[in-house]
């Protein structure tokens, strides 16, 4: 998977990428993550990229020129799945969306500033609008980010163990169950026996029900999906 992430701060999320999980999957070829510079596409001699809004209204709007420019030059290198645009008024991020993205070739993420982006750009070039929640960011850098790690981490082999990512909380509509390591007591806190009893089928059974214990009690809205 490639995912073209552009921006007018690159350096915000720049080091995001070339840490842990993200960097490895990028190392193994399983994903190319592109950061570009939306200055670099201004022809504007002091690199401008918004502009005062038509109508008179308080803030600066981002400039179409600079955007179709950019997603113009990258669209002429390949075909893109989606154009994503990531806006508090979008589609709030899912596991079932993340899941359905994780399975595209070739996405482009835009990341909005300012008051806004001109709203010619969501209706000519935009194909998919997305939120990571009711609350606003300064920009769309951080919710990019969120995207972007969200949708690579669950690409077959980018975690060693598959079936980790598949047991996530929110995959199957439950949360996850509690998980314990080494030592098996710590000042007298100590793991469920049932985890130390070896007994397999009876550990997934315990886990279940955990998960389920957890959902009814901190998400019930989960159970009724
Ligand atoms: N940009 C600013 N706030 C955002 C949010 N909550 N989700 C996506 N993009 C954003």
């Amino acid at each position: 998977m490639r995912i073209d992430i552009i921006t007018i701060f690159p350096e915000m999320i720049e080091g995001f990428f070339n840490t842990s999980i993200l960097k490895r999957a990028q190392n193994k070829g399983l994903a190319e993550i592109h950061l570009h510079n939306l200055r670099d596409w201004t022809l504007d001699k002091h690199r401008r990229v918004d502009d005062y809004p038509f109508g008179g209204s308080a803030g600066m709007v981002m400039q179409i020129e600079p955007i179709d420019r950019c997603i113009s030059a990258l669209k002429e290198e390949r075909e893109y799945d989606d154009v994503i645009f990531l806006t508090p008024d979008g589609e709030t991020l899912t596991q079932p969306l993340v899941n359905t993205l994780s399975l595209k070739n070739n996405l482009i993420m835009l990341c909005g500033h300012f008051k806004g982006i001109d709203y010619r750009i969501r209706e000519h070039l935009i194909t998919k609008e997305i939120s990571i929640g009711d609350y606003v960011l300064t920009g769309g850098e951080l919710a990019a980010a969120v995207l972007a790690d969200s949708v690579v981490r669950i690409i077959p082999g980018v975690i060693s163990d598959e079936q980790s990512a598949l047991s996530d909380s929110f995959q199957d509509n439950l949360l996850a169950p509690p998980v314990y390591t080494r030592p098996a007591e710590y000042k007298g806190w100590k793991v469920p026996d049932i985890l130390l009893s070896g007994h397999e089928a009876k550990i997934r059974d315990w886990e279940l029900q955990q998960a389920f214990e957890r959902t009814k009690q901190l998400r019930p809205d989960l159970l009724e999906k």
